[in-house]
């Protein structure tokens, strides 16, 4: 059997019952990595999946694998999936379309009494996001042997006193599987574009041929705390006033290298915090983002060099960590190729992409062949409550996933 269909409506039912834990005012999810909501959410995965016939097993940072058997238990799986962790305010199909895309498959498949030969798996990776714990892709690190389990489970919460591993134990994910260290066949991921091209375009696929690389710094700036009323101007040393000066200086970095470069500070934290002392400490994040390492090098050079000389100059002190960093990931061809030509056969309009966002994937590219799917999602808005996508868009990319899978499953 050949170029299949799934079932749109249940696919589209799915994410509206998924999207109802941890609902947000303006129509989206906050779903923060092992709140109470995530684990919420993560039972409802395990329920479906079990109801799939699926054998659940979840590993030491929490990753869940739902297992769909084939007809070899001799061959490594084939694996699909994503997160169902979202920003504090965020949308209702960043991840968690890649989750049940992969449910949809498992169903499509039960439904069709079809036996593959390798056994499938979807992945639900723990905190991909990296807001409520830095870095993202954290569960798909481990797994991929990038980050230590032991350095994982102690990484600090960054909205509270607690820790990744304190969390994790708490709402009941502290698996006992081992983290990776397993073949795996094949890796796919759906997921939203999360920007405007395919959109723009028309185009209802992508062939996502690569991720683009990224640099995160965390950037302290240290003057002299004193009193906003008798400190006179020429005497300062204002930690906000530097670190303005510096985030503009990310945004103009970001300017400079056309049109690919794209550079946010997105978090940022003023002490003590009072409106009338000068601020004597700054904390903000730094986010350089470009599809050539070269490039994303030249960047770096240009943020330490800018925020060295403009600390000089305010009489401030500045130490820069370079906190994470993970090159341009280009994915396997012949997976590639499998994605192309499912959408072709499916009849769908396509083009190729290169990932702004980062994904699991990327890690799992470390250790499988790996390709992903993209589907448009409206106005190329995402990380955003107001993410939307096309019920028709998400069930296509779905069905190219399915046979991109099959390809795999059954060489
Ligand atoms: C993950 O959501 C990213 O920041 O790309
Ligand atoms: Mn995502
Ligand atoms: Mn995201």
């Amino acid at each position: 059997m050949r170029n299949l269909k799934v079932d749109g409506d249940r696919l589209w039912a799915s994410l509206m019952e998924m999207a109802r834990i941890g609902a947000t005012p303006k129509g989206g999810n906050c779903r923060l990595a092992l709140s109470d909501l995530d684990a919420e959410g993560r039972r409802l995965f395990i329920r479906w999946c079990e109801e799939a016939g699926c054998t659940v097993t979840v590993d030491r940072v929490g990753n869940i694998f739902a297992r769909r058997p084939g007809r070899n238990p001799d061959l490594p799986p084939v694996m699909t999936g994503s997160h169902l962790d979202t920003q504090p305010t965020g949308g209702r199909f960043d991840g968690v379309y890649g989750v049940l895309a992969g449910l949809e498959v498992v169903r499509t498949l039960n439904d069709l009494g079809y036996e593959t030969e390798a056994p499938i798996e979807v992945a639900v990776w723990t905190n991909e996001e990296g807001a409520r714990f830095s870095p993202a892709m954290m569960g798909s690190g481990v797994f991929a042997g990038i980050f230590g389990v032991d350095e994982t489970l102690a990484k600090p919460d960054n909205f509270g006193p607690a820790t990744f591993g304190e969390e994790l134990r708490r709402i009941g994910f502290a698996g006992e599987a081992p983290v990776g260290g397993r073949p795996v066949k094949a890796y796919f991921e759906a997921h939203i574009e999360q920007g405007p091209i395919l959109e723009d375009e028309g185009k209802t696929i992508g062939v996502v041929t690569a991720a683009q690389g990224q640099r995160w710094y965390e950037i302290t700036v240290t003057g002299q705390e004193s009193h906003a009323g008798t400190t006179p101007m020429r005497k300062r040393q204002d930690a906000l006033v530097a670190a303005a000066r510096m985030v503009e200086a990310v945004n103009r970095i970001g300017h400079a290298h056309p049109p690919d470069a794209v550079a946010t500070v997105g978090a940022l934290q003023v002490s003590p915090n009072s409106r009338n002392t000068i601020p004597g400490r700054v904390f903000f994040t730094v986010d350089f983002r470009h599809p050539v390492d070269a490039t994303l090098s030249i960047m770096d050079e240009e943020l330490k060099r800018e925020c060295r000389g403009i600390a000089e100059a305010a009489r401030v002190t500045v130490d820069i960590t370079d906190f994470w960093y993970f090159p341009p990931t280009p994915f396997e061809k012949r997976l590639v190729d499998s994605v192309r030509s499912a959408a072709k056969a499916q009849g769908l309009p396509h083009r190729d992409i290169i990932s702004g966002a980062g994904h699991d994937a990327v890690y799992l590219a470390r250790v499988a062949p790996t390709a992903m799917v993209f589907v448009p999602c409206k106005g190329g808005i995402s990380h955003n409550e107001i993410e939307d996508a096309k019920k028709e868009d998400l069930e296509a990319g779905c069905a190219v996933l399915l046979n991109a899978i099959l390809a795999e499953a059954n060489a």
